[in-house]
């Protein structure tokens, strides 16, 4: 279903973000921060309340407005919808909860082949029409692209079997391994609830999708290949169709990055393990590139940032297809001053990457 020429992609599609997706000549090199709403800002904090995330962003013009804060404080190329990777799943009743300074947590993990029932479809506009709300108003105030998401199915999947965020994923690596049947029943449906997801919120608006594989870097490129890959490539195949910008991340993913193009993604993400010139051979000539800088280093002294920032602008080269971020998202304690000159810096310099520091 092509999308109606009113949809707010056509008029922002001369937007930096937007033409680097498409590895276009840009004015400036954009810039946006994975988690760039959240606490790391006063006016989120001021604002946010007590509570799930999952119960916050419920009010509409609430999750609006946190979408809006770092657009307006920062001035970065696009907007990311606030929201979470798991309020899909929680949405059609897979019972998950979002414990602060913790994570995603669910009482009943996911353990057996009868546990495949809690998951059935999703349907956006009974299921989570606060989203569609969001976006709806998101799409009369910005003069950015909006970014919609969704958790790939390998992330999702981890926190349903483990119950919990976890470091090695021993009980997802066991279930994909031991049952290999249950696994790929259970893939297909995070990947139903992914596709829906992201359809509906280009349909109400949004001007590209990143598709959340966080943990995918715990995989061998081996067991991502036959776990993983097929799923994460219908869920781009299913969204091809509608000619928005398609982004691909995850953390600790050098080994995969080649296969994370490969499943169809416009655009790959990076953490800060891989220098960009790097990432650039090996997501090929076709793939845009985002990321790198390391977020812990935001937590440094400005001139420390400027000269990481530049390095990275380095490593891209000046070339089409960089779109400036971190290499995963902004931490709590960063100073939004610091993001504030990081924005300045990439918009008024990003294109010379070579000219020497003043
Ligand atoms: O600015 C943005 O990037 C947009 C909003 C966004 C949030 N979560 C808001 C959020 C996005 C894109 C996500 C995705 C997400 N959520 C991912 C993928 C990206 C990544 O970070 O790797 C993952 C793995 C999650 C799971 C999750 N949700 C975690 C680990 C946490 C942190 C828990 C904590 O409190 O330390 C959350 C909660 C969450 N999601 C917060 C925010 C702003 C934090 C606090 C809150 O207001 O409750």
């Amino acid at each position: 279903m092509p999308l109606p020429t009113d949809h707010p992609s056509h008029s922002l599609s001369e937007t930096p973000y937007l033409q680097a997706c498409r590895r276009q000549e840009v004015r400036h090199v954009p810039v946006w921060f994975q988690r760039q709403a959240g606490r790391s800002l006063p006016e989120y904090r001021e604002i946010r309340g007590q509570g799930s995330i999952l119960d916050a962003i419920q009010d509409a013009s609430l999750a609006a407005e946190i979408t809006l804060q770092p657009v307006r404080r920062y001035g970065v190329d696009a907007a990311i919808l606030f929201s979470d990777i798991v309020v899909p799943v929680n949405a059609v009743g897979f019972e998950i909860d979002v414990v602060p300074g913790v994570g995603p947590t669910v009482n009943e993990p996911f353990r057996t082949k009868t546990d495949l029932q809690r998951l059935r479809s999703l349907e956006p506009p009974v299921d989570t029409p606060y989203v569609l709300e969001t976006i709806n108003i998101l799409t009369h105030h910005l003069e950015v692209p909006l970014i919609g998401f969704a958790g790939a199915p390998f992330t999702v999947a981890s926190y349903l079997i483990e119950g919990q965020p976890s470091r090695t994923h021993q009980r997802t690596k066991s279930l994909m391994h031991s049952e290999p049947s249950i696994w790929h029943k259970l893939m297909s449906r995070l990947t139903d609830i992914a596709i829906a997801s992201m359809r509906s919120q280009v349909l109400a608006g949004a001007s590209a999708v990143q598709l959340f594989d966080s943990w995918a870097g715990a995989l061998s490129a081996k067991d991502y290949t036959n776990f993983v890959f097929p799923h994460s490539q219908r869920v781009f195949d299913e969204l091809a169709d509608l000619g928005v910008p398609r982004a691909h991340f995850g953390v600790g993913t050098a080994e995969i990055l080649s296969l994370m193009s490969e499943a169809g993604a416009d655009v790959v993400g990076a953490d800060w393990r891989v220098p960009l010139d790097e990432v650039r051979r090996r997501v090929g000539p076709d793939t845009a590139i985002q990321g790198n800088l390391d977020p812990t280093l935001c937590l440094a002294e400005w001139s420390v940032v400027e000269k990481e920032a530049r390095e990275v602008l380095k490593a891209a080269g000046g070339q089409p297809g960089h779109i400036f971020n971190l290499g995963h998202g902004v931490l709590p304690e960063t100073d939004p001053a610091i993001l504030e000159q990081l924005v300045e810096l990439i918009h008024n310099e990003g294109l010379q990457a070579d000219s020497p520091a003043p």
